[in-house]
C-alpha cells in the first residue's frame, strides 16, 4: 500500500502579473493524514477557493510543494504529466450544490466516474451500489435526482466524490444549503468515509453548525494558513 495523506509546503499562487498581480496564496502549509477530515476557514477573498483549485490541479500554483502519499504532484512546477488522470483518479470534489446529472438515475450519476476511468458498466454500478449502501441510500438507487431531497442529493454527490476511492476529497461549503441536522449528518458521513476509505478530506466552510465538529482547523487569512486545534466535539 502506498503511503497516503496530503502534504503542502510553502504553496503560493499569483494571479496575473505586473501592477495588477494578485497574490491569492502566499504561504500555505497543510498536512492531512489518511482518514482525517480538517476544516478550512477564512474570510471572503482569503484564498480558500484558490487553494482548493490548486490542490485539485484545476489551476497551477506559482511556487511550493504538494504531495499525495509519496507522489510529488507539484514542486515549483507540475511533477505529474497527466493532470486529467490525477483529477479523475486521485481527487474527489464535493460542491455546495450537488450538480447531479438530471437525466441519469442515482446509480448512474455515481457509476459514471468509474466508467470514465475504464471500469466495465457492471463493475461501475457495483461500486456505486457499495457506496449507496454505506450512505444508507440503496433504496433510492433507481430514483432520478429531481425525486430526492436536498440532503439525499448531497449524499449522492458524496458517493460520486468517493467512488474512485481517491486519496483526497475537497469539499467547498458542502453543507451550506442544509439544515443543522442534515449538515451534521453530512459531516458525520464524511468522517466515516474518510476512515473507511483512508481518504484525506478538506472541508471549506463558514458554517457555524459544523465548525465545532472538526478536530483540526486551518485558518487562512490573506493567503497564509494557520493551524488550530478544533473542538472536535462529538456528535450527539
Ligand atoms: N481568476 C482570478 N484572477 C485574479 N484574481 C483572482 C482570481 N480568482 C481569485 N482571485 C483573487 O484572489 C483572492 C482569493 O480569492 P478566492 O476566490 O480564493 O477567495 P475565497 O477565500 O474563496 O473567497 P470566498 O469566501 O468569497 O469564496 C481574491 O483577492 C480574489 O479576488
Ligand atoms: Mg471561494
Amino acid at each position: 500500500m502506498p503511503v497516503k495523506g496530503i502534504h503542502i509546503e510553502g504553496l503560493a499562487k499569483r494571479y496575473g502579473s505586473g501592477d495588477t498581480a494578485v497574490d491569492a496564496l502566499k504561504d500555505v502549509n497543510m498536512e492531512v493524514a489518511a482518514g482525517e477530515v480538517v476544516g478550512l476557514v477564512g474570510p471572503s477573498g482569503s484564498g480558500k477557493s484558490t487553494l482548493l483549485k490548486a490542490l485539485g490541479a484545476v489551476i497551477e500554483p506559482s511556487a511550493g510543494r504538494m504531495t499525495i502519499g509519496d507522489t510529488v504532484i507539484y514542486d515549483n512546477g507540475w511533477k505529474i504529466k497527466d493532470l486529467r488522470a490525477l483529477r479523475r483518479d486521485s481527487i474527489g470534489f464535493i460542491f455546495q450544490a450537488p450538480y447531479l446529472i438530471p437525466f441519469l438515475d442515482v446509480t448512474d450519476n455515481i457509476a459514471l466516474l468509474p466508467m470514465l476511468a475504464g471500469q466495465s458498466n457492471a463493475r461501475s454500478r457495483e461500486l456505486a451500489m457499495t457506496l449507496l449502501q454505506a450512505l444508507d441510500m440503496a433504496h433510492r438507487a433507481k430514483a432520478m435526482p429531481a425525486q430526492l431531497s436536498g440532503g439525499e442529493q448531497q449524499r449522492v454527490a458524496i458517493a460520486r466524490a468517493l467512488v474512485n476511492r481517491p486519496p483526497v476529497v475537497l469539499a467547498d461549503e458542502p453543507t451550506a444549503p442544509l439544515d443543522s441536522q442534515r449538515a451534521l449528518a453530512v459531516i458525520r458521513i464524511l468522517g466515516q468515509m474518510a476512515q473507511q476509505y483512508e481518504t484525506s478530506i478538506i472541508v471549506v466552510t463558514h458554517d457555524e453548525k459544523i465548525i465545532p465538529t472538526f478536530k483540526r482547523i486551518y485558518h487562512i487569512r490573506d493567503g497564509v494558513t494557520y493551524e488550530e486545534a478544533g473542538e472536535g466535539r462529538a456528535f450527539t
